[in-house]
């Protein structure tokens, strides 16, 4: 039998409401498609802990600002089907815009505190409350056990945990680890974007980050640090550099001495393509 693909809400439920009569457990992981290794390193994630798997797959248009690239953004539902029925997912849930914003749509859950104002908050006004709105609705759809994510979107990922545990939402938010391509650039869709000299000099990213994140764990002072590693950026041809800081792993405020958890982490721009990734400083 082939991937069971559910358009509606009621669908979803259904589907759902007859594996937990089963007394299989779910896992969800929600994504706007276009999928590649790290999605599947997800999908593992939720298999190896449910018997049961759902991807959604929702290029959410809400959460693309004005000249983002919401109509650039690659859709391949045939191909994230096979993909997805190769790595033994349960089903696939194609939500439809008009049942996710039905008309006189009106309700935005906003995520306050500094997780929302720092960081991609301030590059990408709007996207945080749209992203907690959309996948907060895809967790009340589906009421799954666990919701997957992926720390290549640290902020995201914060902004979700502090939202689930804020609404009480019953369901657990699992991280999973960045995947990364041989030279360490972090998987994502947007990548297909890079010419083939810009993809040499984004991976100059992930190299000049973590040696940053190295050095702050071995306890050089951050702000030398941080101004090293933006200069070897722009050496590197990255010029456009929205933010690189070390942040409180949770809070995401920034900090000038990593004497608690933090992250290090970038949002940076090769051509037209915004990039972003993120260490964690371990101390030694
Ligand atoms: O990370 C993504 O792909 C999206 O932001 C998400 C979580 C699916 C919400 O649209």
């Amino acid at each position: 039998m082939g991937l069971p693909v559910l358009h509606g809400i009621a669908e979803l439920r259904r589907q759902i409401g007859q594996w937990r009569e089963a007394g299989d457990g779910v896992g969800l992981v929600p994504t706007m498609g276009a999928l590649h290794a790290g999605h599947l390193a997800l999908v593992r994630a939720a298999l190896g802990q449910h018997p049961r798997a759902v991807v959604s797959i929702f290029v959410n248009p809400t959460q693309f600002g004005p000249g983002e690239d919401f109509e650039l953004y690659p859709r391949q539902p045939e191909a994230d089907a096979a993909l997805l029925a190769d790595a033994g997912v349960s089903a696939l849930y194609l939500p439809r815009v008009e049942e996710m914003y039905p008309d006189g749509f009106a309700t935005q859950i906003q995520v306050g505190g500094p997780i929302s104002q720092v960081l991609d908050a301030v590059h990408r006004p709007g996207h945080f409350t749209a992203v907690a709105t959309v996948v907060c609705k895809l967790l009340m759809q589906a009421l799954p056990d666990s919701a997957y994510f992926g720390e290549k979107d640290y902020q995201q990922l914060q902004l979700v945990r502090r939202m689930a545990r804020d609404l009480d939402l019953p369901v657990a938010i699992r991280a999973v680890p960045t995947v990364r391509e041989a030279d360490g650039l972090a998987l994502s869709s947007r990548n297909d974007y890079l010419s083939d000299a810009e993809r040499a000099t984004a991976a100059m990213l992930p190299r000049i980050l973590q040696d940053a994140a190295v050095q702050i764990g071995a306890g050089a002072a951050v702000d030398p640090v941080l101004a090293s590693a933006r200069a070897r950026l722009q050496r590197a041809g990255i010029g456009a550099i929205d933010y690189l800081e070390l942040c409180d792993a949770t809070s995401l405020l920034a900090l000038r001495r990593a004497d608690r958890p933090c992250r290090l982490l970038a949002a940076v721009r090769v051509g037209r393509t915004r990039l972003i990734d993120n260490f964690a400083v371990e101390s030694r």
